[in-house]
């Protein structure tokens, strides 16, 4: 008898095909809209594998009902919207999607950087306004990345990769992580530095840490007031991580000079929320990996997970 999966979105036809030829098949059929939970909590008492994304809660009262799952596929290398000590504890393997986005989320990441040091967003809107009468000396100056200096915030893959990027522009390099990595320190030409340097010597920020309780408001009130001045946050790694009251007063107050978002404490961030009123700041809805390239990879990603972990083998990307 074939395993039995629920997958929570629409996926393309070539990964639903593949997890067809093993598995008893039933998704979620819509693209823009995620699976209700009590839909979810239903359908997972009937199945053997989930294949979900980072918009489900896939926490212990779910797997609690889901008696016979043996194994949760996240589309996404971050597995915060899952909780892996109670699948350990029951059993369940989770796996995750690393890799595969790494370059396209380190584009993105540069990209916001870029796009908020010199004010692209308002000035492509300050143009279609047509507030655009003549060309004048101070009009939308920004920040100079080349030869800036950068600090990283979790120095993983795709830390690494934004410091090859950073290369390219001449900056020097600070990086703050778990544990020092001396061989890319070496490769990269970059530098360890403490919270505290780096918050004060950088001209900009980057976030990619994973999200878990010990990183939750990792960047707070106390840590912009060391920031400079003229300093640009970017954070494409969880809303969590930065304190999102803490960063409108330091914006509003001009205590940084600007932030390029790309991930929100609750997403999909309400209209109305007051980070969204600062023109210093470049919000995005949480498109660090999406090309059409990497979604299609990261999609057939969490299908083979699955399907090992369906078949008893060790999942490549396992997590617990
Ligand atoms: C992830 O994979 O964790 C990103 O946030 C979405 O690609």
């Amino acid at each position: 008898m074939k395993p039995k999966i629920y997958i929570t979105r629409k996926l393309p036809d070539i990964v639903v095909t593949r997890l067809t030829e093993v598995c008893e098949v039933k998704m979620w059929d819509k693209e823009e809209e995620p699976v209700p939970r009590e839909i979810l909590e239903k359908e997972i008492q009937d199945v053997d594998g989930l294949y979900c994304l980072l918009t489900e809660s896939i926490d212990k009262p779910l797997l609690n009902r889901g008696t016979r799952l043996k194994v949760v596929s996240n589309m996404a290398v971050g597995y915060n919207n899952i909780d892996v000590a109670a699948a350990t504890e029951k059993g369940i393997l989770v796996t995750n999607t690393p890799g595969v986005l790494t370059e396209t989320t380190a584009d993105l990441t540069f990209a916001l950087l870029m796009a908020t040091a010199r004010r692209l967003v308002e000035a492509s809107d300050y143009l279609r306004a047509g507030d655009w009468k003549t060309w004048s000396p101070m009009q939308l100056t920004g920040q100079d990345i080349y030869g800036a200096t950068l600090g990283i915030f979790g120095l993983g893959r795709i830390g690494e990769a934004l410091a090859k990027r950073a290369r390219g522009f001449d900056m020097k390099i600070l990086y703050h992580n778990r544990s020092r990595k001396l061989e890319a320190e070496e490769q990269l030409d970059i530098q360890y530095a403490d919270k505290e340097r780096l918050l004060r010597e950088s001209d900009f920020i980057c976030v990619l840490m994973p999200f878990t309780h010990e990183t939750k408001n990792y960047i707070g009130a106390a840590e912009l007031s060391l920031m400079k001045q003229t300093a640009v946050l970017v954070n494409t790694a969880r809303g969590g991580i930065v304190d999102e009251e803490a960063l409108y007063h330091a914006l509003k107050n001009r205590e940084i000079w600007g932030a390029g978002i790309d991930v929100f404490e609750e997403e999909p961030v309400s209209t109305e929320h007051p980070l969204l009123s600062l023109p210093n700041v470049v919000a995005l809805p949480h498109i660090g990996s999406a090309s059409k390239n990497t979604r299609l990879k990261m999609s057939l990603l969490a299908a083979e997970n699955l399907l090992q972990g369906l078949q008893g083998e060790t999942p490549k990307n396992i997590v617990n």
